[in-house]
């Protein structure tokens, strides 16, 4: 199989080219490079650089595919905010542009796998939400991802695409870039206490995430392109990628700092707006129907954090 990866240079997407080249298959890459680099890229991989927003240039990179991931976008909630224009024609106009580009003519379209958010839930309370929570972001970026969905729904019906939206739940492991403010709070808070750095905490610090190492949600999206070419029908379906367990931020570090050794220093900030309090999600129906479970638990995928990984030199095409 031949597969496009969009965001294929960033730090999920290149996790996941690595199991798709281990797996046999080839793989091209469109990136633009925004928050994604050649080094994360396995050289074996076609690297094409360019922007999701341009739909042409999406058609032409997706032409004669068997399947496409689509993970890129702008991932950070808080640079949705301060770039609402540009955030929204990456991540709806690009989830748009990559659902059309699979489109087949008369016939069922190309299996189409694409970053959803926990966000889309907004603020749902100290439950565990499962996919038949009706939506409600409170962030732009929760927003478009939800409205990335709502188009991939109709798609199915109208124009024959088939395609799956993972709602990823809070990610992170190697190669999360920990450099750039707008990044995952596990890699942020992991490189300044390796450096000897304070961190901030948004907020008191009691917000709840639940943490799903980037393994484990690679191994949900090939399950999930898996079993759309096995039903090969035109269908939508949408399935949480989570562990169903609770960490709040500031036992988080407290565990971070246990796992490096270092004593933990931290500042006060108000809570970012469009911050959810609670966010966790039941993993029920991704274990039943995809016949996966994340499985790692958070201490051991931290400590994968303190041994970086070589880096590579990607070819660009
Ligand atoms: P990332 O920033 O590391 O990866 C995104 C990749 O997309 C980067 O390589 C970037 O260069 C590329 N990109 C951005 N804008 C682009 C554009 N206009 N054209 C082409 N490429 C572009 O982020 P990530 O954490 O790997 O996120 C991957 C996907 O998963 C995103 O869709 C994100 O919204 C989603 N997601 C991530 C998390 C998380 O916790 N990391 C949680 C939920 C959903
Ligand atoms: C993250 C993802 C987003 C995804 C969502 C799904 C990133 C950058 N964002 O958003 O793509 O859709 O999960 O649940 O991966 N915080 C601090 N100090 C810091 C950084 C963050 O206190 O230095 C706080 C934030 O205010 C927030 C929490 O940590 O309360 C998590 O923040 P972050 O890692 O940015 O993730 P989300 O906003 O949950």
């Amino acid at each position: 199989m031949r597969y496009l990866v969009t965001g294929g240079c960033g730090f999920i997407g290149s996790h996941l080219v690595d199991a798709l080249l281990g797996a046999g298959h080839g793989v091209v890459v469109f990136d633009d490079l925004s928050s994604g680099h050649r080094a994360n890229l396995d050289p074996r991989a076609q690297l094409v650089v360019g922007d999701v927003a341009n739909s042409a240039d999406v058609a032409a990179i997706a032409k004669g595919v068997d399947g496409i991931f689509h993970l890129a976008a702008i991932a950070s909630v808080q640079r949705c905010l301060d770039e609402w224009q540009r955030a929204s024609a990456v991540n709806l106009g690009g989830t748009i542009n990559a659902l059309d580009a699979a489109r087949r003519g008369a016939g069922i379209g190309v299996p189409v796998v694409f970053a959803s958010s926990a966000a889309i839930y907004g603020d749902a309370g100290a439950t565990a939400v499962d996919e038949g929570r009706s939506p409600a972001p409170i962030s732009f970026y929760g927003a478009d991802k939800l409205g990335g969905e709502q188009h991939a729904r109709i798609a199915a019906s109208l124009v024959g695409v088939p395609s799956t939206a993972l709602r990823f739940f809070n990610i992170y492991g190697p190669r999360q870039d920990p450099r750039s403010p707008y990044s995952g709070v596990i890699s942020i808070f992991s490189d300044r206490l390796r450096s000897g750095q304070s961190l901030t905490i948004f907020g008191d610090g009691e917000q709840v995430r639940d943490f799903v190492f980037v393994g484990d949600v690679v191994r949900h999206l090939v399950a999930a392109m898996t079993r759309m070419t096995r039903l090969k029908s035109s269908r939508f379906d949408v399935f949480n990628v989570c562990t169903g367990r609770p960490t709040a931020l500031n036992a988080l570090l407290a565990t971070m700092a246990r796992v490096i050794g270092v004593e933990a220093r931290a500042v006060h900030e108000a809570a970012r707006p469009g911050d959810i309090r609670v966010s966790m999600g039941d993993p029920a129906q991704a274990r039943r129907e995809l016949a996966v479970a994340a499985e790692m638990p958070l201490q051991d995928g931290m400590a994968t954090l303190v041994a970086p990984e070589p880096r590579r030199t990607a070819r660009a095409g």
